[in-house]
């Protein structure tokens, strides 16, 4: 279950002075008159939280890896094939190294790999993915573009852990589908959160090609 959003959560801390790293803010700080004493903080909002759902794993397949169009030996081909990318950080914009990042997403006929689901998913499709973050924080799935089922918008299911700690659960959304509108959860969220969750997927050379940075506290 995702974890509870706190005061913390909502209102990160104001009175830990936080070194710049980023480019334009640690000039705007070599810049100022009064020098280096001065540096602002600069939190990044973390990437909002969303249900679980009732289909992640009851026990994790075999092969768990970054390609979830290759399932053991068998291939899956349906849909369109998509990369789903993007980073790790924290809300002081670190990479949080040694963090895993989890996906799991139903088949292109709208099945998951789930006995609530009648265990009907193509043996083909992986389904679920899990991968650690490199040293930039860095990390790659190879996945269909989600597929809609039964009243739900297509999505893919995210979760960050580090060790035994869960740091994030949520839903990630294709930007311009026509069922986001009508889809219970993504009404739910607030511009900002609909745009923190909600990416393009962008035809590119080898396939759609998706950029979801991912900001927790970590
Ligand atoms: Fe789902």
């Amino acid at each position: 279950m995702p974890r509870p959003l706190t005061a913390r959560d909502a209102h990160p801390s104001g009175n830990r002075r936080t070194l710049i790293v980023t480019g334009a803010a640690a000039l705007a700080a070599a810049m100022a008159p009064t020098g280096f004493g001065l540096a602002q903080s600069r939190q990044l909002q973390p990437t909002p939280g969303q249900t679980e759902g009732p289909f992640y794993p009851v026990a994790l397949p075999a092969d768990t890896d970054f390609d979830l169009l290759r399932n053991g030996k068998a291939s899956y081909s349906r849909g369109q094939a998509a990369w789903v990318e993007g980073t790790v950080l924290d809300t002081a914009g670190r990479p949080v190294s040694g963090a895993m990042v989890e996906i799991w997403q139903c088949d292109q006929a709208g099945h998951y790999h789930h006995p609530g689901d009648g265990g009907r998913a193509d043996p083909a499709f992986q389904g679920f993915g899990r991968v650690t973050v490199d040293s930039d924080g860095r990390y790659r799935f190879r996945t269909l573009r989600p597929a809609a089922y039964s009243g739900r918008t297509p999505h893919i299911h995210v979760k960050v852990r580090l060790e035994r700690r869960e740091l994030l659960t949520t839903q990630l959304y294709v930007a311009d589908d026509a069922g986001n509108e009508r889809d219970f959860l993504w009404r739910r969220l607030n511009a900002q959160d609909r745009a923190a969750l909600t990416v393009p997927f962008v035809p590119g050379a080898d396939g759609l090609r998706a950029h979801f940075p991912i900001i927790v506290q970590a």
